[in-house]
């Protein structure tokens, strides 16, 4: 890589420090006191969350505060949640449509169920075990290089912001040249501090990428994500009378463009929110160190314990009740995943990192039919990282000499610095 393409990463992550703000990154420290004290007064409350914390945050700006309500408790999000007849996604068409384009993220039934199946193939468990040994131990290591003879490292800024969006530019098929374009689109994409010009601007741009390697797909197949998106059927006799449905080149590069904030920003968090999980407990990092048979359990714990995304929407279809509170047809449904994985109805102790706590499903993924479609993708990407880092980094912990400020956020929750030393070998 040149040293042009060193500084891409950079810019995009300075880019993001303003998006960071707007969602509480720096500013709202620990919000499970808060969303306790809501979740105890009553399950489902009438208005945003981020008004409860005096913050501006998405929910404020999308809608007015009496046409949504907020449901705090796991039962009720798990229930909206699974209930696609009643609660559809098709605010997402509002807050994500114009930039992105029209996705799996935003289809009711059965629209939803046909696109998904098209698509869930190149997701699966399997296919991941050949991107972990294909390109992403690779694409980990190369991070690690870079710093592991100096002995410290900020790990959130040198290594977790640039890993995961490195790994879906990798498994769309982006030629290496014009990765650091790639990024300079994707920092700019779904990044609310930008204006709408430069979000449309860069949307337009990455389209133009993805097209480009769609045309070279179509005349000689591969083995990369767009590769497969090009060649996926449905054989649907009901949906288009012909069962010979296949994605148009629009919908492939919706759905990449879906893939920036999904798949690489979450990960990205999640890897830092994790890290800081096991730094700040460093009885549990010796244990994970001594043996790296616990790691799939501690990147679960990470998941629940600070997830990355605060929430997602619904709109209510009907008149309905979640938890016996009424929310109105029209309204939107928030479901801070924050506050139901802090429930304590369903964990013991729920505010405390403890990778040892008898798992039982958390929501970071969200549940039901739109339940994250790169669940195994994440988990994966999470799990290589912890198993690289924690090998290739003896005596690994939090800088004594440097303050850490931890995770934070409302709307995201990230750690955005993790400076750490090591040993040199
Ligand atoms: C720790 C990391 C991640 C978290 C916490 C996360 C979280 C979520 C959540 C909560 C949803 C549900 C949205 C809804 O119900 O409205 C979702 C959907 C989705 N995620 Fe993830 N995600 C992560 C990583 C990924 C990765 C790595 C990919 C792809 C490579 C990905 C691709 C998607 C897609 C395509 C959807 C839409 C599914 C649908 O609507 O049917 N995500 N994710």
């Amino acid at each position: 890589m040149t040293q042009d393409q060193k500084a891409e990463p950079q810019a995009q992550f300075d880019a993001f420090a303003a998006k960071d703000a707007l969602n509480g990154v720096g500013i709202v420290k620990d919000p499970y006191p808060r969303l306790a004290e809501l979740r105890a007064q009553c399950p489902v409350h009438q208005g945003s969350v981020s008004a409860r914390f005096d913050m501006p945050g998405a929910d404020r700006i999308i809608a007015a505060e009496d046409a949504q309500a907020s449901v705090y408790t796991f039962q009720g999000v798990d229930a909206v949640l699974r209930d696609v007849q009643t609660f559809s996604s098709n605010w997402y068409h509002v807050t994500l449509g114009e930039v992105i384009g029209r996705t799996i993220l935003e289809m009711d039934p059965p629209e939803h169920r046909r696109f998904r199946s098209l698509i869930s193939p190149a997701f699966t468990r399997r296919e991941m075990l050949r991107w972990e040994e294909t390109f992403v131990r690779d694409i980990v290591n190369s991070y690690i290089d870079r710093f592991v003879a100096d002995g410290r490292a900020d790990l959130a800024a040198d290594f977790a912001f640039h890993y995961p969006v490195h790994v879906i530019a990798v498994a769309a098929g982006m030629p290496v040249a014009d990765l650091p374009e790639f990024y300079r689109h994707t920092a700019l994409l779904t990044n609310v501090a930008a204006s709408q010009e430069e979000r449309l601007a860069a949307s337009r741009d990455l389209g133009a990428m993805v097209r480009q390697l769609i045309d070279a797909r179509r005349k000689e197949p591969s083995h990369d994500l767009i590769g497969v998106l090009v060649r996926a059927r449905l054989t649907d006799e009901e949906w288009d009378g012909t069962g010979k449905r296949q994605l148009t080149d629009d919908e492939i590069i919706a759905f990449l463009r879906l893939l920036v904030p999904a798949g690489a920003q979450t990960t990205y968090r999640a890897i830092t929110t994790v890290l800081y999980g096991l730094l700040s407990h460093p009885d549990q990092l010796d244990a994970v160190r001594a043996d790296h048979g616990l790691i799939p359990q501690t990147v679960e714990e990470g998941l629940r314990w600070e997830v990355p995304l605060l929430a997602v929407g619904r709109t209510a279809l009907r008149d309905t009740e979640v938890e016996g509170c009424p929310v109105r047809a029209g309204q939107i449904v928030n479901t801070p995943f924050a506050a139901a994985n802090h429930d304590p109805a369903r964990w013991e102790r729920p505010d405390d990192f403890d990778i040892f706590r008898t798992a039982v499903p958390h929501v970071a993924f969200g549940v039901g039919p739109h339940v994250c479609l790169g669940i195994h993708a994440a988990r994966m990407e999470m799990r290589v990282a912890l198993e690289l880092l924690l090998t290739r980094l003896p005596g690994l912990r939090l800088d004594p000499d440097t303050p850490c400020e931890g995770v934070t956020g409302l709307g995201l929750r990230t750690a955005v610095h993790l400076p750490v030393v090591f040993d040199t070998v």
